[in-house]
């Protein structure tokens, strides 16, 4: 009887070993076999919205530089507005453009230095450059569409100005 009882467990076992592995297998390779956006990727070349489509929350979709640029802020520059720039400010870009925008936070040293933003160059940017700067990165500065909303792009612009005006 002994032999049954094996020959029934080698069955049982080897059946389950086998939907455990063939689970196991799909689990680990379907995921990277399949067309995906990876974080920060807004990838419409793969992926086109289907019609109708709108961004949850405030969120858009990958916009060219040159079309962004020409984009007139929404959000006037109110003391209030300022306020959560000058916030967003020491979290985000204080690191790299230093707590006055003079392209000397703490990370320069280790770092590409950043321009000065209070500069005449910069200043002389548009809203829709700088806000797309913010979202979009630059050649070496980083994206932040990730962590900081469209709203919250023009409270920075706002800020940037504010720079200099004070
Ligand atoms: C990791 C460092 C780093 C951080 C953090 C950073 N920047 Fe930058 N930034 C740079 C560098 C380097 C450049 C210049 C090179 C380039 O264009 O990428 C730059 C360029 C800029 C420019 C000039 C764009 C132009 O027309 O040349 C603006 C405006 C700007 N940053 C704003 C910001 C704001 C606002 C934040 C915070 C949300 C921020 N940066 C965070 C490194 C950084």
């Amino acid at each position: 009887m002994k032999w049954v009882f094996l020959v029934c467990l080698l069955v049982v076992g080897g059946a389950g070993g086998t939907m455990g592995a063939i689970v196991g297998y799909r689990w680990l390779t379907s995921m990277q076999a399949d067309v995906k956006v990876v974080p920060g990727e807004a990838d419409l070349v793969r992926f086109t919205a289907p019609a109708g489509t709108v961004p949850r929350s405030d969120g858009e979709l990958l916009i060219a530089r040159e079309i962004y640029s020409t984009r007139k802020s929404p959000v006037p520059s109110s003391p209030e507005s300022v306020a959560r720039g000058q916030s967003l400010y020491r979290i985000y870009c204080t690191p790299c453009h230093g707590a006055g925008g003079k392209g000397d936070g703490p990370v320069t040293p280790r770092f590409i230095p950043p321009p000065d933003l209070t500069s005449a160059q910069i200043q002389g940017r548009t809203d829709g450059h700088i806000a797309y700067y913010i979202g979009y990165g630059g050649a070496i500065m980083p994206a932040y569409g990730e962590a900081i909303s469209v709203g919250e792009r023009w409270d920075l612009v706002n800020y940037v100005r504010a720079l200099v005006k004070r």
